[in-house]
């Protein structure tokens, strides 16, 4: 029992849970699931599951993303990548609901699961299907040699190493540096960004790592933010573009550890709906960095406090609009604008970590929910 004990504080390797351990070991990981493809020197990205099927994946008519849970927001996320960048039409959908409604699938698709796990059942029946009708079929999987993995036709793997904690945290970023990386590949073979574009993205790509370590260095603030808002009973998380699926993302993190309510929705949708539920006991997470729709986030900020709702917002470092406006900021460094959900993410995950372990719930292992789900 002893020993056991000693054994699992050993592989938390000095932090409290395997959440918070895995929330810290972003940088790293993202650095292991760049290293060896990134090659910034000489001007290029190399991923062997999409060199040797470039033409095909390259020519796509259209890319389908199938996924669950955080690795459905992983999709979204690309999605308005794959589009900016390399000028393929993407489709997002849950894979439980694209398996099931008979779509319209070419010969000229390509089909992308994205799964932690390489496991989940609905995403590998979805896989089967599309390969049945044809399409290519690409894994963003970690687990090396899971189901998912060997189903697909290619892949790349995420390195982010064991995740542990059912909520999902450094599989989600890894998966978006994966996907960015395709992305960027994509549109340097089809033309659709320039050299100098393509390599800044690379430098900045580079830098991400350390931007992550710098938003983990708000843990504390953070934290002070989870203990004045961990008894609320709802929260909403809004944000817009790239940070639309981060809302959604940072909702989900808070329900499934907190078991607090939380929804994210694109923020100018507030006001068919959710505002209405906006009072003096509501926190509203608010995405809010530089670029990105900022001004039109700022008025959607505006409309929240004039009906006395409480406004967290995340902001980009130096900002001062938001902050005037805002009952509390926290601030990430500024990034291009396609890769912010890399930064931005982190807070959320911050925050509801915070908000669990001071509700004393288990972290680790949430009420009714698996790591993977191999039924349906
Ligand atoms: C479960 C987990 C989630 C995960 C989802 C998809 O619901 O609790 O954290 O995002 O499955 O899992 P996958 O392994 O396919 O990414």
């Amino acid at each position: 029992q002893e020993l056991q004990l000693n054994l699992e504080q050993i592989e938390k390797g000095g932090y409290e849970h395997f959440m918070l351990k895995e929330i810290h070991e972003q940088p790293t990981a993202i650095k292991d699931t760049y290293r060896g493809r990134m090659l910034p020197d000489e001007g290029i990205i190399r991923m062997a599951g999409v060199d040797d099927n470039l033409e095909r994946i390259a020519n796509a008519k259209r890319i389908l993303i199938v996924a669950c849970g955080t690795s459905w927001h992983a999709g979204l996320v690309a999605e308005y990548i794959f589009e900016e960048l390399a000028r393929i039409p993407v489709e997002v959908e849950y894979a439980s609901e694209f398996r099931y409604r008979n779509p319209i699938i070419s010969e000229k698709d390509v089909i992308i699961a994205i799964s932690q796990s390489g496991e989940t059942a609905d995403t590998m029946a979805a896989i089967k299907l599309a390969k049945e009708k044809g399409a290519f079929a690409f894994g963003v999987c970690n687990v090396v040699g899971s189901s998912i993995s060997r189903e697909t036709h290619a892949g790349a793997y995420t390195h982010a190493g064991p995740e542990i904690g059912v909520a999902s945290t450094k599989a989600f970023t890894t998966q978006i540096t994966v996907l960015t990386l395709l992305a960027l590949k994509l549109a340097k073979q089809n033309g659709t960004i320039s050299h100098t574009e393509f390599m800044t993205y690379l430098q900045e790509m580079e830098r991400i790592p350390s931007k992550i370590e710098s938003a983990l260095e708000g843990d504390e603030h953070i934290k002070m933010i989870a203990d004045i808002y961990k008894d609320a009973r709802n929260c909403l998380y809004l944000g817009r573009g790239y940070n639309f699926p981060v809302a959604l993302e940072g909702a989900l993190k808070l329900k499934e550890i907190s078991y607090i309510h939380a929804e994210g929705y694109p923020a100018a949708e507030m006001k068919h709906g959710p505002i209405a539920l906006i009072d003096e006991e509501m926190p509203v997470v608010v995405i809010a960095t530089k670029k990105g729709h900022y001004e039109k986030v700022v008025s959607n900020i505006q409309e929240i406090k004039s009906r006395k709702g409480k406004i967290i917002a995340i902001v980009t470092e130096g900002d001062t609009e938001v902050r005037e406006l805002a009952d509390h900021v926290i601030e990430v460094p500024e990034t291009l604008e396609p890769l912010t959900p890399l930064v931005t993410t982190i807070p959320l995950q911050l925050l509801s970590y915070h908000i669990a372990v001071m509700l004393g719930k288990n972290v680790d292992q949430p009420r009714n929910l698996a790591k993977s789900v191999t039924v349906e």
